[in-house]
């Protein structure tokens, strides 16, 4: 009798075990609780029998009983601790804010499309690099500047014929036509000679801006590339091989760089360089005129008269300096008809690049 009731109270202990640990969630648990081990359970009953059984059996099933109930009970706990960590975690995960940026929406496909620098931003990149493989530094200057250092230090006094080869915006702000929109990159090597002493081996990109109408050649906000060379015994020859060297490095083998006598106030001699026409390596077409050769931008030895302006003894240093176009660049290199679409942020232009 008694290992009969030994027995059957092993068999609900292993019950209410099952039932403990199927439990779902804390409220299902509470009420398995009270089932296998509550006032109206087969073991509180079981225990209320108890009387019935002679002295020597009721201290011994009593126990069983007891020890049974304990044991469920730390299960019980067990299960409840294990269902918090449960319920608190999907509670974190229901209330996470996903804050990363929505900034593109997706496409059909499901793929988000990313974007990209822009083709003449690559450009600038692409001539930096050659640049800096080259030993110069790379060099930023502003882009209000003052008639001082876009035309007065370039060796172009007030109402130097010069100035009238760039087409200027000028600001309001100080006296009448004193302070400008930068029509070039030159003015910045001003101010590279006034803040650091020669040897300046340097390239200077950003954005000019000039008063004339857009056309298929021409942007009235466009980008410049200046380069300039402080030190030394600097010659001609140091220049013409710089632009051949940067020709062949950025354009490839078998480019060539030409340079044609020119005027700029800033440098004496002056010349206009000249490369291999990158659309047809120089056998002639359209977009060089059938001649092989496609100018790119101006250069010449720095002029006396600049380095004074700038606080450098020109009887003691030579220099070169140059300077182009990196939307033109951009234009001729990828055989673009006209360059106002590099303004248009089209995007089946811009992908294409
Ligand atoms: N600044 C000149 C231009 O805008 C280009 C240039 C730069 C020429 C440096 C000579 C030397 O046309």
């Amino acid at each position: 009798m008694s290992s009969e009731t030994i027995d059957q109270i092993a068999q609900l202990e292993a019950d209410a075990r099952r039932q403990v640990d199927a439990a779902a969630d804390l409220e299902a648990l509470r009420g398995c609780e009270s089932a296998v081990i509550g006032k109206r359970s087969a073991l509180a009953e079981l225990n209320a029998g108890l009387g019935a059984l002679p002295a020597a059996e009721r201290r011994q099933v009593g126990q069983a009983i007891g020890e049974a109930r304990s044991r469920i009970r730390s299960r019980v706990e067990a299960r409840a601790e294990q269902l918090r960590a449960l319920e608190a975690a999907q509670r974190v995960e229901a209330e996470r804010l996903d804050l990363s940026e929505v900034w593109q929406v997706p496409a059909p496909g499901g793929i988000p499309d990313r974007g990209h620098l822009h083709l003449v931003t690559t450009t600038r990149d692409a001539l930096e690099d050659v640049f800096v493989s080259m030993g110069f530094a790379v060099a930023e200057g502003p882009e209000a500047e003052t008639d001082f250092y876009n035309f007065e230090a370039l060796n172009m006094p007030p109402d130097h014929p010069a100035r009238g080869m760039w087409d200027t915006l000028y600001l309001r702000l100080g006296a009448p036509e004193t302070v400008l929109l930068r029509t070039h990159t030159s003015p910045v090597q001003i101010h590279l000679m006034q803040t650091q002493a020669p040897p300046i081996y340097a390239v200077m990109p950003g954005r000019c801006y000039r008063r004339d109408t857009p056309d298929a050649r021409h942007l009235a906000v466009f980008h410049q590339i200046e380069g300039l060379v402080v030190d030394r015994g600097i010659t001609f020859g140091d220049l013409a091989g710089t632009i051949e060297a940067f020709t062949a490095s950025f354009f490839g083998p078998g480019m060539h760089s030409r340079l044609r006598p020119s005027f700029f106030p800033f440098t004496e001699p002056s010349a206009e360089f000249e490369v291999t026409c990158p659309i047809c390596s120089g056998a002639g077409c359209r977009t060089c005129s059938g001649s092989g050769w496609l100018e790119l931008g101006g250069c010449g030895m720095v002029d006396p008269n600049v380095f004074v302006a700038a606080g450098i003894d020109p009887e003691e240093h030579t220099g070169f300096a140059f300077g182009f176009g990196i939307d033109r660049l951009a234009q001729v290199r990828q055989g673009l008809e006209d360059m106002r679409i590099l303004l248009d942020n089209d995007l089946r232009f811009l992908s294409q690049f």
